[in-house]
């Protein structure tokens, strides 16, 4: 672990490719410690995917990208004539490093397909550039998906978000949050209520901070708070971002999502969903085919470090749930926006027909 000279700490600088390393600021300890995590090889970046120094979707595949840059070089390094089987080892490791975002996988297969059609003799410098382009078309897409999100919202009105779907989780600007840029930007949003989003704390941590750095007035919540605030009219939208949308348009997104979507429903609040094409799955044809993360139940029985839950006890700690297409009022992507989704419109999205 190591704070490199002259980089900011900043939500739109958390992956940063940096004096030939991969340095992620740790969004585990932020905003009470601001500190950067190095990278220096494939394993270094798989560890750094699991243990959550860098999370949100888009972000972990931008993360892999850059890891599979640092595997080559290793692998090159060790033997310039041999070097793809020890590299094809790695880019396996980067993809057991969590199961449910898809933009890992996505990521992955794409890095893949260009080292295919490399050849010249180091693939170092070209595979960089994959990594680079990866990186800032996803903050290219959250650009426009701000602007098509924000585009939805007609009055001013308070919103809900649930979990980081910022500049942290992302390529840079975020997806729900890039939404709630734009539209904080345009006078179209008032607050920002943030659930806590337990056992992580994505939300009075991460979200509540990137918040504040934008200038944006942002009011945490416990998760379970939703509902009041609901039923007393003072939301207009939740607005999330997702880690896996399947063909049929159901949304995986972190745990109490869906609860948040069923109570949008019953109170009339609109339910926005903002991703990138790389978060849909077209080879998933419904929600319940995702693969749910389960994380250490440790997680669940302690806060803040303390143990909270007597020795002994039992928990469940699954990371997400999926939220049925039918509850789900738009999700916004690069591509464009679909308002009620459903296979069809999703297959017309990415394939265009
Ligand atoms: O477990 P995490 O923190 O990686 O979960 C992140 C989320 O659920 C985000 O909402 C999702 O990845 C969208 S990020 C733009």
């Amino acid at each position: 672990m190591e704070t490199p000279a002259g980089l900011a700490v900043h939500p739109d600088h958390a992956v940063v490719w940096h004096d030939h390393n991969l340095y992620l600021l740790d969004q585990r300890v932020l905003p009470a410690e601001s500190r950067f995590v190095v990278c220096h090889t494939a394993a270094d970046t798989a560890r750094a995917i699991t243990d959550m120094v860098v999370r949100g979707a888009p972000a972990i595949g931008v993360t892999a990208a850059y890891g599979v840059v640092l595997a080559a070089r290793e692998r090159y390094r060790t033997d310039p004539h041999d070097w793809r089987a020890g590299l094809e080892q790695d880019i396996e490791l980067l993809a057991a490093s969590r199961p449910t975002a898809v933009n890992l996988f996505w990521a992955l297969r794409r890095m893949r397909a260009f080292l295919a059609d490399l050849d010249q003799l180091d693939p170092v410098p070209a595979l960089l550039a994959e990594a680079r382009r990866i990186h800032m078309e996803d903050a290219a897409a959250n650009r426009t998906m701000g602007d098509l999100g924000a585009a939805l919202i007609n009055t001013e009105t308070d919103v809900i978000t649930h979990c980081n779907a910022g500049a942290l989780a992302t390529g840079g600007y975020g997806t729900a949050l890039g939404v709630i840029r734009s539209a904080h930007a345009a006078g179209k949003i008032r607050r920002v209520y943030a659930d806590e989003t337990r056992p992580w704390l994505q939300g009075s941590r991460l979200t509540a901070w990137e918040l504040q750095q934008s200038g944006i007035p942002v009011t945490v919540q416990a998760d379970n708070a939703a509902a009041s605030l609901m039923a007393q009219g003072k939301v207009g939208w939740v607005i999330v971002g997702s880690d896996r949308i399947a063909a049929n348009g159901d949304v995986c997104n972190k745990i109490g999502t869906y609860a948040l979507a069923v109570l949008a429903r019953h109170h009339g609040v609109r339910f926005m969903v903002a991703a990138p094409t790389s978060t849909i799955d077209m080879q998933v044809e419904k929600g319940a085919q995702i693969p749910i993360e389960e994380r250490d139940t440790d997680e669940v029985l302690a806060c803040g470090g303390a143990r909270v839950g007597p020795e002994g006890v039992q928990a469940r700690n699954p990371v997400f749930d999926v939220t049925p297409a039918a509850l789900v009022d738009y999700i916004v992507t690069e591509r464009g926006v679909i308002e009620r989704p459903d296979a069809a419109k999703l297959q017309q999205l990415m394939h265009g027909r």
